[in-house]
């Protein structure tokens, strides 16, 4: 048999044949499932680099969801403190200064109100952007 002289019988070529098609099927999976992950983290550090270069937005809704919602109800619809309905028409000075201070247009509000300037947002020095985003939140709850 001329396979014999060679040194490989015909059964044993088709076992090397069947194995180097594997090893070639194997191989070419795991480059693409090593390339497919470099590339996932290299994706991941490049959002994480552009979310640090500036602040984080501000969402009115988690800061309600987290600030104001365990008195007020979820939706603003009212529990422990008032609905928040009539506040919704209030203006972003008139908001500042009730969430800030406790001073509503008409009435200096019960001490249950957390004055937010003396207990801060998220347990930072409440901002602006963090009264109006909550305002915007309330207003956009009908
Ligand atoms: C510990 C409970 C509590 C938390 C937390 C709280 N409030 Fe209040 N809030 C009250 C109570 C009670 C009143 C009613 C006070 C009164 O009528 O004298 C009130 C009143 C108000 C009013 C006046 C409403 C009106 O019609 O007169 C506004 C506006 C308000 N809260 C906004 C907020 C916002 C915004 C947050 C979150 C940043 C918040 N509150 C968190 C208890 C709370």
């Amino acid at each position: 048999m001329s396979t014999e002289e060679r040194g490989f019988s015909s059964r044993e070529l088709t076992s090397i044949g069947v194995f180097t098609v594997l090893a070639t099927l194997i191989g070419i999976g795991a480059y693409q499932i090593g390339f497919h992950r470099i590339s996932g983290v290299q994706q991941g550090a490049g959002a994480a680099m552009s979310a640090s270069q500036g602040p984080a937005p501000v969402n009115g809704q988690a800061l309600y969801a987290g600030n104001c919602a365990g008195c007020h109800g979820a939706n603003a619809a009212g529990g422990i403190g008032p609905a928040l309905t009539a506040t919704a028409a209030w203006s972003a000075d008139q908001f500042k200064e009730a969430v800030l201070h406790g001073k509503a247009p008409e009435k200096e509000l019960a001490p249950t109100m957390p004055r937010f300037a003396t207990t801060g947002i998220d347990a930072s020095p409440a901002t602006d952007e963090q009264l109006n985003a909550i305002h915007d939140y309330i207003t956009s709850l009908k």
